[in-house]
């Protein structure tokens, strides 16, 4: 169920039996020559709104543009700043809290997204502590206390292993097959065949766009995207969906019962 395909009064009725609410977030930044600029908002997309149906779980918008500082040098991409997507989780966290929402599982598509998206989670408890502190009478549904988890689909226990097992060393860190078999998978007329050269090692750490794109010249990071199939796409979708599945009952057991 989808948020934007609801109306106010079918929310009211969801939240009388539950607070809780998927909100995919993703990125929109290039994938080597092969991979959708959109894959990891595709794929989190996708997955949570499979989870969310699997579930009967309402799910928000999906932010389908994350921090991706170090794809800048490659055309298409976007980017917040940490500081931006930051408050851009907090302001969505916030205004569904308002609501009465009070459990929040963000399923994520980005490793860039892991660490400004857990430094909102921060704000966000700090800002409703104080808030809780000042509430007097009167106060709206805004619960004292929300929980939120970040749940990269990516490295469920179950698609890791998979992900392993599909590809080994070839899985490499960007534009992997894994990820681009989950697009290629939801979006079957998006498959892409262009030619891949040598796969460039991962050495370092990068710096910033420029660094990124001087050690990673064709944006792909140690990774094999020619092996992706959208049957290998079916499988990790799956194999998420049933992951996510067990990782949102244990986040609903956080808080009073
Ligand atoms: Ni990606």
């Amino acid at each position: 169920m989808q948020l934007q395909l609801t109306t106010w009064p079918e929310v009211e009725t969801y939240l009388e039996s539950s607070r809780g609410i998927i909100v995919p977030i993703g990125s929109t930044e290039q994938h080597g020559p092969t991979g959708l600029i959109g894959t990891d908002a595709l794929t989190a997309e996708f997955i949570g709104r499979r989870l969310g149906e699997a579930m009967g779980v309402l799910v928000a918008p999906t932010i389908s543009v994350g921090m991706a500082q170090h794809h800048m040098d490659f055309t298409g991409s976007i980017t917040f700043r940490p500081s931006t997507l930051i408050m851009v989780v907090r302001d969505i966290v916030v205004s569904l809290a308002r609501h009465g929402f009070d459990h929040f599982f963000f399923v994520n598509g980005h490793g860039g997204n892991i660490a400004p998206v857990s430094a909102a989670f921060s704000e966000i408890h700090a800002e409703l502590a104080e808030a809780a502190a000042m509430r007097g009478p009167g106060a709206n549904k805004m619960p004292a206390e929300v929980f939120c988890q970040l749940a990269n689909w990516f490295d469920q226990p179950t698609v890791s292993k998979m992900r392993d097992e599909m590809y080994g060393d070839k899985e490499g860190a960007h534009a992997t097959p894994s990820e681009v078999s989950v697009t290629w998978y939801a979006y079957p007329e998006q498959q892409r065949d262009a030619p891949l050269g040598d796969i460039a090692p991962i050495e370092r750490a990068f710096q910033g766009a420029t660094d990124y794109r001087r050690l990673y010249p064709d944006g792909r990071m140690g990774a094999d995207p020619s092996l992706s199939t959208p049957e290998d796409g079916e499988k990790l979708v799956a194999a998420a969906v049933e992951d996510l599945r067990k990782t949102y009952q244990r986040f609903l057991q956080a808080g009073p019962t």
